[in-house]
């Protein structure tokens, strides 16, 4: 047994703990008895066996999920006592903060500090913003003039939740994007099947245990471990599920997408992106290079939101791209544990192999390498931060996701320009624009195509602020009332006065 000196006593209990599928309540094994492993990215160690979910551990799953829903103390449960359960969670979760943070450190790649101030801590905010929609959900009375003259009519509408949910997530922010699924599932009254990345399960896990702990029904949340196109496509395939909530790439999200209109399921689909870092010439120069580095070597640079596109004013392009790659230089790679790390591996071989692929693609489209451009030492899974120049506008390093830390910078010279050259991918997600005018910020912030614009910061989220993508980026917003609208229904009731 790989001992783990990374981690502290309770992660260590944990990770020697046999992973397995939460439904109804309970731990159990896959009915097939398979497992699959989860795999430390630094050091390529196995962390941990973990129950590999079919599609009849699906099915028992939603079938907890359904029972929890129809008819259990969850459905006849009053919101404010809803409510003091996700805030329960949020204290769990806040008060294992140290525990969480190391297994997603250790499971993902990413660095431990940022794993608990940024994932943990951004959980715990999210379960405690959507904690409080739980009171807040509301119809309206409406006017009707329906039926004959002399009738008298009271319209109104119920919101009420959508059903059963099954909610399939990336390996990217796993607690993260765990917590952005189940809080408006559990706001609004919804039951859960949660399916995490086969490359992170861990903390999805320790969720589990903490929303026992909290006191939720049986049946309310039900995780289930395993691998997309069987478990995920399960889960999607299943009649009996209300809605998908997915977030991943887009391939897949157009194959769910293909596939729920076969029985109608609701869904929102959260995927890829292109986001450009646009840099005009009158920007706070040293605020904008540390911006633009950070918005494409943050989390490795496998964030759908990333900066992966740096169109720079010609004026400052230079001095710019000489700023982003002498912080990319100097950023010290090693594995998400250590105090010292800025840049952790990628989630896994498979990642690394396809970064590694779209940068020989770039050199061998004519890209310049400005810096990096390397696998990193043979063990662990990391890759160089990596700036491109002289990259056409047509080239596959511009046009597709990456997913690592591999930046392309081009230089632009009039504001119409930049709009039509950011405007031109298939995906509309995130947009910075970096500028000391307020009337070129308003008037990018216009006309920019994509979910969120920032002006002078770059990915930035928060729980009240709606999240998502026009374009190919996906359908509907996660987020503040957004969300809550996604997760329930409208009834319309109309009571003729007699
Ligand atoms: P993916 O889309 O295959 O995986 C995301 C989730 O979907 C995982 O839980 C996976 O198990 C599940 N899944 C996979 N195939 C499925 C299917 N047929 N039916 C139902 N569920 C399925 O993403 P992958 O392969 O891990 O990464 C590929 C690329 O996707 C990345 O390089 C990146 O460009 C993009 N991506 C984007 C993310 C985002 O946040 N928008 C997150 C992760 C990946
Ligand atoms: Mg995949």
């Amino acid at each position: 047994m790989t001992s783990f000196p990374e981690l502290g006593e309770a992660a260590q209990r944990f990770v020697a703990r046999r992973g397995k599928l939460l439904i109804n309540g309970a731990w159990v094994d896959a009915l097939s008895g398979k497992t699959f492993d989860a795999i430390d990215p630094a050091s390529e160690a196995v962390i941990k066996t973990l129950a590999e979910a079919g599609p009849e551990d699906v099915d028992l799953a939603v079938k907890a999920a359904r029972q929890a829903f129809e008819d259990s103390a969850w459905s006849r449960m009053r919101p404010v006592e809803r409510e003091r359960l996700i805030n329960k969670l949020a204290d769990l979760i806040e008060r294992n903060t140290d525990e969480l943070g190391e297994l997603e450190s250790i499971d993902n790649g990413k660095l431990q500090f940022l794993a608990k101030v940024v994932d943990v801590h951004g959980a715990v905010d999210s379960f405690r913003y959507m904690a409080g929609w739980a009171t807040k959900i509301e119809g309206r009375t409406l006017d009707v003039s329906c039926g004959f003259p002399g009738e008298e009519y009271q319209a109104f509408t119920l919101r009420q939740p959508v059903g059963v949910v099954g909610q399939i997530i990336p390996w990217n922010f796993p607690i993260a994007m765990a917590a952005w699924k189940l809080g408006p599932a559990l706001a609004t009254g919804c039951t859960v099947v949660l399916k995490p990345a086969e490359e992170t399960s861990l903390t999805a896990l320790r969720l589990g245990e903490l929303i026992i702990e909290a006191g939720f029904p049986p049946g309310v949340v039900n995780i289930i471990t395993g691998f997309g196109e069987v478990a995920g496509a399960a889960i999607v395939a299943h009649p009996d599920v209300d809605k998908i909530a997915f977030t991943g790439s887009t391939v897949v999200g157009k194959l769910i997408g293909r596939q729920v209109v076969d029985t109608m399921k609701r869904v929102t689909l959260e995927l890829g992106g292109k986001s450009p870092v646009i840099v005009f010439a009158d920007a706070d120069i040293d605020q904008a290079i540390a911006g633009a580095a950070n918005a494409i070597f943050f989390n490795q640079g496998q964030v759908c939101t990333a900066g992966s596109r740096l169109y720079v004013h010609a004026s400052i392009f230079d001095k710019v791209v000489a700023g982003v790659a002498a912080i990319a230089k100097s950023l010290k790679i090693g594995a998400g544990s250590a105090p010292d790390s800025q840049l952790g591996p990628l989630v896994s071989q498979v990642q690394m192999e396809r970064v590694l692929g779209y940068i020989a693609k770039g050199v061998a489209e004519g890209g310049q390498v400005v810096t990096g451009g390397k696998r990193h030492g043979n063990t662990g899974f990391f890759v160089e931060p990596t700036v491109f120049t002289n990259v056409g506008a047509d080239a596959t390093i511009v046009r597709e996701e990456i997913f690592g830390p591999v930046l392309v910078a081009t230089p632009f010279s009039s504001e119409d320009e930049i709009v039509a050259v950011a405007n031109n991918t298939d995906y509309g997600l995130g947009a910075s624009v970096w500028t000391s005018n307020l009337g070129t910020a308003h008037r990018m912030a216009r006309r920019i195509k994509a979910g969120t614009v920032w002006v002078n910061n770059h990915m930035s989220v928060d729980p009240n602020l709606p999240f998502g993508g026009m374009k190919q980026s996906g359908y509907g917003r996660e987020n503040g009332r957004d969300i809550i609208e996604h997760y329930t229904e409208i009834k319309s009731v109309l009571i003729k006065i007699q």
